[in-house]
């Protein structure tokens, strides 16, 4: 079981002191990147991954909710992105695909709590990680809504059945009382904000996560 912490739960204005508290238990970076129109909020950008790139090795995982994700690929692969996931609400993502295959990135695909597991089974043979999203995009601190396991168990069968190389990433109100759930439907990468960088031991957190400790 690998773990995500996503930096959108780190205190901003410390973020590689951040990056470096939790590192010792990532597996990923998960970075949220939002642009204020496919999401009511803003985060960062490339200018910040290139600053922290200097500060880790760790694999960036940037997750693009953003309206044009192809105007900024190239500025992610270059500030140092390690995978890129994009929404498939936006349409037909398979150019978008190619692009970051193209970029030698790791390529991701994601989709909203209210959106159908039919809508990426068609790009499962194209991705390297499907990000399945468990709070609706936009914010940190959410609760998971648990119906979504249910597209983790279809991508799980999927995926085995086929043997796909695919990772299932699921983001959004992962705690350590509820990990054990979306370990137990097959996820392989837990991305969490603030269950990591709220606790009070963020690296007790992510342990007890990845053990899924809450297991009864
Ligand atoms: C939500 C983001 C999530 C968020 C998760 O739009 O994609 O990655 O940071 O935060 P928590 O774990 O606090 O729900
Ligand atoms: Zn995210």
């Amino acid at each position: 079981m690998k773990i995500a912490p996503s930096l959108l739960a780190a205190d901003f204005a410390h973020l590689a002191a951040e990056v470096a508290r939790v590192a010792p238990e990532a597996d990923l970076l998960h970075v949220d990147c939002m642009d204020g129109h496919y999401v009511p909020n803003l985060s960062f950008g490339p200018p910040v991954v290139k600053a922290l790139r200097a500060h880790t090795d760790l694999f960036f995982d940037c997750h693009l909710m953003i309206d044009n994700p192809g105007t900024l690929l190239d500025a992610f692969a270059d500030a140092g992105a390690d995978g890129i996931t994009v929404h498939v609400e936006l349409g037909d993502p398979r150019p978008l695909l190619d692009r970051i295959r193209a970029l030698g990135l790791r390529v991701g695909l994601t989709f909203e709590p209210g959106t159908p597991y039919s809508a990426v089974q068609p790009y499962l043979a194209e991705i390297d990680i499907l990000l399945v999203m468990s709070v609706r995009t936009g914010f940190g601190g959410q609760a998971f809504i648990p119906e979504v396991l249910d597209k983790v168990r279809a991508a799980r069968a999927e995926i085995d059945a086929r043997g796909l190389a695919v990772e299932i990433e699921i983001d959004g109100g992962i705690k350590i009382d509820n990990a054990h759930l979306a370990i137990d439907a097959g996820v392989d990468i837990l991305v969490s904000g603030t269950g990591i960088f709220g606790a009070d031991d963020p690296l007790a957190a992510a342990r007890a996560m990845r053990n899924g400790s809450a297991r009864p």
